[in-house]
């Protein structure tokens, strides 16, 4: 639980400052200083989120409530597979196309981590393209796992909502 709602936070966060990025021009030094900040930021949820899936695969949660419809157990089920698989390919990506560009990564602009990786913008773009993409898809799972967590808030029969809270 504690993990799930420190990485919601904190992966929400990291969407509204990729998007933030956007609107910073490109070529200046201040879009140097965000996007060091953000491939920072987006390592530390990468490792918060591998930490998540080491104790998800030690700790099964309790079945999902035989009262609701087999369909719903399905889409819940597919719906969380699919938003693990998009929290391991933002952050690797992310971090994989860094190191195939000269820049690397300053952490947190402080320690420059000299990139493993050949200087290829093919091999970025790729990667970059890749960190894009599946940041949409991420959006559009996060807000079906919303709705259906407020549709289940607003009909508690089945007491989802209730369960993800230390109650
Ligand atoms: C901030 C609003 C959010 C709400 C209200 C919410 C609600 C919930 C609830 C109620 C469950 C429990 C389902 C169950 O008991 O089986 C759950 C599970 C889950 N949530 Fe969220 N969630 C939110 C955000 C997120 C975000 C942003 C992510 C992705 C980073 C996420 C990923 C997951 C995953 C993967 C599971 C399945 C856990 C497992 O079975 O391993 N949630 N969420
Ligand atoms: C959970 C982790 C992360 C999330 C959710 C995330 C999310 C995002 C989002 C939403 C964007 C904007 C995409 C768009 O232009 O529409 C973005 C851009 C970007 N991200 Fe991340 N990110 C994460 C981790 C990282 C990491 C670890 C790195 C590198 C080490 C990174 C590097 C970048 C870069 C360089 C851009 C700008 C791309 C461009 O405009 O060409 N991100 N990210």
């Amino acid at each position: 639980m504690v993990l799930h709602w420190l990485i919601a936070l904190a992966v929400l966060a990291q969407i509204g400052f990729g998007w933030y990025l956007q609107q910073v021009p490109r070529r200046t030094p201040e879009r140097t200083i965000y996007v060091n900040y953000h491939k920072s930021t987006g390592m530390l949820i990468g490792l918060l989120i591998l930490l998540r899936i080491a104790w998800r695969l030690k700790h099964r949660p309790p079945a999902l409530p035989a009262s609701m419809p087999t369909w719903e157990r399905r889409a819940a089920r597919a719906n969380h597979v699919l938003l693990y698989a998009c929290m391991i390919i933002m952050p690797l990506a992310g971090y994989t196309a860094s190191n195939f560009s000269k820049f690397g990564v300053k952490f947190f602009n402080a320690v420059l981590l000299p990139p493993w990786g050949v200087d290829d913008r093919s091999i970025y773009a790729f990667f970059n393209g890749l960190h894009i993409a599946t940041s949409y898809v991420f959006v559009a799972l996060i807000t079906l796992h919303l709705l259906a967590a407020m549709k289940h808030a607003i009909f508690p029969h089945h007491r989802i909502l209730r369960r993800m809270l230390p109650l």
